[in-house]
């Protein structure tokens, strides 16, 4: 890793891009949430806990979630198609593993709480800061949760590590290209999901790990300070 490389932005190899959060953003939710890092802006709301239906998906034993991420049409300069992608399909699955470890769902047999994400602008990211906007959302909604869940992006350009990639950041290609390792975790360091895109050596995803960890210790704060401003305000009625 080598401090002298120059970012696109002029941002530090660690420095992630201004971020913003808060909650109440949806105030027909049970509980809903705002996320922005740079350019990409993530809405999250939660509606439940509730009956599931199809009838024939409830289960007995457990509570479930369902997360529906959505890259809305306008969010890139290149018209979205409306309706869902396998893209679409994969991140809402992979928003739901990344959250189910830390909900309490065992309470709400029979019963289902269901995100919505809409990325209404996107600059790469976007399943990141969905998962950051969802976990304050899953909060403000009162969910009961063990810790809260935020995620960040490390990337690789040609050899040098950084955190909270840009678009232009990931079409890098000089060298050994860009490589993009979503990566949430608790607080604590407790890793609910992260994924490869792209090459990295063994020995280097320690300093991935040991990067997003320092990252989503920052984000944790913010989210934190926007679920106490909300209560400051007077909840989730503000
Ligand atoms: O957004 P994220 O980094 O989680 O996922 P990605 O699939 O690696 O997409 C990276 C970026 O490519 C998105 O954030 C958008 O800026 C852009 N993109 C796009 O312009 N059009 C698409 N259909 C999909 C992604």
């Amino acid at each position: 890793m080598t401090n002298e490389f120059k970012r696109p932005d002029g941002r530090k190899i660690d420095e992630l891009r201004e971020v913003e959060a808060k909650v109440g953003v949806v105030p027909n939710a049970d509980g809903s949430a705002m996320f922005r890092s740079g350019k990409t802006i993530a809405i999250a709301a939660v509606y439940g806990p509730k009956k599931m239906h199809p009838q024939h998906q409830q289960n007995p034993a457990t509570g479930q979630l369902r997360c529906d991420y959505t890259m809305i049409s306008f969010s890139v300069s290149e018209r979205i198609r409306p309706g869902k992608n396998r893209r679409a399909m994969e991140i809402s699955e992979i928003t739901k593993w990344a959250l189910e470890p830390v909900l309490l769902l065992e309470k709400y047999p029979n019963q289902v709480v269901d995100v919505f994400i809409d990325i209404i602008q996107a600059d790469a990211g976007t399943r990141c800061a969905g998962i950051n906007a969802a976990s304050m959302a899953l909060a403000h909604a009162g969910i009961p949760m063990r810790n809260l869940v935020a995620s960040v992006s490390v990337g690789k350009l040609d050899k040098n590590l950084v955190v909270d990639l840009t678009k232009e950041e990931e079409d890098f290609e000089e060298g050994e290209g860009a490589t993009d390792i979503p990566v949430s975790m608790t607080p604590d360091g407790k890793v609910t999901h992260m994924q490869l895109d792209g090459k990295i050596r063994t020995k280097e995803l320690q300093d991935v790990l040991d990067m997003a960890k320092t990252a989503c210790g920052k984000i944790y704060e913010v989210q934190k300070k926007a679920l106490k401003d909300s209560i400051n305000m007077g909840g989730k009625d503000e």
